[in-house]
């Protein structure tokens, strides 16, 4: 956004130059084939277009001129692009955001009529063709079967497991997950569950808060004890996620030297939220995987932390619930994926480095559950053993919370919408060692 602001300064200033030797030009109005498009075409068609979940194509000029005023109010509210987290605060990869000089071409279009322009200067449809935003995919693993989503009525979360069949390890260096059918998947989560009960080395610990995750961890630790053996962590049931498809969401291609493991024998567990809309229809899901050549420089485990342990008041309209880990190595923190339900409305990320310093690294002010964005950092947070990652979430259980089902009842941790989680999809690196 930084960088985006001193663009549009720069802008303005050799703008200004232009009108002081070209005169009029300045003046006249934008239109559509030859300043409009190339806008929408660079921050909006990705969604905006035929076939994907938003709700009308911005192709062409017939399309989009009934939908002038309000993509001028959209723009100038900054509700389209859609980006959640507080610009002012860290820079991302998968940053939505228009340009001041942007903003006011899309501004002055809609004040001077939204005239169409020579059709001849319309640029060439960007090109979604192929479907995966990743590249060919070397592994494609679909829903074993189609299901059929019902034309009325809520539709609990479906569950669906695939096998990737992968006879060796495979390093990923990219991965989407692509609806079946866009118009009927609100969401979809991709977990790996990886066989046999080891999990996968863990650069951090959780650091339990309040009394009852306090007492739930002396318990593991006891029988871990006991047993001789690790436990799982609360809530890791159906594996680690490792891709998401949601309103706002990219497919995760990470950087040139990294890749995440997906151990051989794998299984792909679909968590998916069908919504409705009023015609029968099937959906078969997929998540597409692009694999690195071999180990890469940087290995990226794709995690997830989450305090399972608190409950939030009825008509409560301010709870907030934390969350913290303890960094055990040094590491990198690429990507940040916070995630509650529907009465989750905020979400700040703090690092507390070794010598007390506090760090914001991502706020979300205005969290909405109906956009799922992983957070994914320009430059990878470096954290040094011993720094803790603060995970704090408020939520609104109030009637003032137009998107609550119930105010009038306490919450607690679920899978369902009704219910709630505090939950925060983490991909960060450690240093390889060079024999492994
Ligand atoms: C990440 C996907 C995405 C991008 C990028 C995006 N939109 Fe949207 N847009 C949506 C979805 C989904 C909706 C419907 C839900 C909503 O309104 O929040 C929507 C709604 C809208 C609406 C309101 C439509 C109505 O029903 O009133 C307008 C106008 C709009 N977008 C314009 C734009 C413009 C202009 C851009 C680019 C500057 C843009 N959008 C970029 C996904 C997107």
């Amino acid at each position: 956004m930084r960088i985006a602001r001193l663009a549009a300064l720069a802008g303005a200033i050799i703008c200004s130059l232009t009108i002081a030797v070209g005169g009029a030009a300045a003046n006249e109005t934008p239109t559509f084939t030859e300043d409009v498009a190339p806008v929408l075409y660079e921050n909006c068609v990705v969604c905006h277009r035929a076939g994907e979940n938003a709700p009308m194509s911005l192709v062409t000029y017939q399309e989009t001129r009934p939908w002038s005023r309000s993509i001028k109010s959209k723009v100038e509210s900054g509700e389209m692009p859609p980006w959640h987290a507080d610009p002012a605060v860290g820079e991302f990869t998968n940053e939505r955001g228009l340009s001041d000089t942007e903003l006011e071409t899309i501004v002055a279009w809609v004040d001077g009529g939204a005239p169409e322009g020579d059709p001849s200067r319309l640029p060439t449809t960007p090109d979604f063709a192929s479907g995966w935003q990743i590249g060919t995919p070397d592994a494609i693993i679909e829903m074993p079967e189609a299901f059929e989503v019902a034309a009325e009525g809520e539709i609990a979360y479906q569950y669906f497991t695939a096998e990737t069949n992968f006879t060796e390890d495979k390093w990923v260096k990219a991965i989407e997950v692509r609806a079946g059918t866009p118009a009927v998947v609100h969401h979809v989560l991709a977990y790996a569950r990886a066989p046999g009960a080891e999990r996968q080395p863990s650069a951090y610990r959780q650091i339990p808060v309040g009394a009852r995750a306090e007492a739930a961890a002396r318990a593991r630790a006891e029988r871990a004890a006991s047993s001789g053996r690790p436990t799982r962590a609360p809530g890791s049931g159906p594996g680690t996620l490792i891709g998401t498809m949601a309103p706002g969401t990219n497919p995760m291609v990470l950087d040139a030297d990294a890749a995440f493991l997906v151990p051989k024998d794998t299984t792909i567990v679909f968590q998916i939220h069908y919504t409705a809309n009023g015609e029968t229809t099937t959906d078969r899901s997929r998540v597409g995987m692009v694999f690195a050549n071999g180990p890469p420089e940087k290995e990226i485990r794709v995690s997830a932390f989450l305090n399972a342990f608190f409950e939030i008041p009825a008509g409560e309209a301010n709870k907030r619930v934390d969350g913290i880990i303890e960094f055990t190595e040094d590491a990198e923190i690429h990507a940040i994926f916070p995630h509650t339900h529907v009465r989750g409305k905020r979400w700040l990320y703090e690092l507390v480095h070794p010598d007390g310093q506090r760090e914001t690294v991502l706020s979300v002010p205005e969290y909405d559950f109906n956009w799922q964005t992983y957070y994914q950092f320009s430059e990878p947070l470096s954290v040094a053993k011993g720094t803790r990652l603060e995970a704090a979430a408020w939520y609104d259980n109030s009637e003032s919370n137009r998107s609550n089902p119930d105010p009038t009842i306490d919450v607690r941790w679920g899978e369902q919408t009704w219910e709630e989680m505090h939950y925060t999809g983490i991909t960060y690196s450690v240093e390889r060692e060079a024999d492994e």
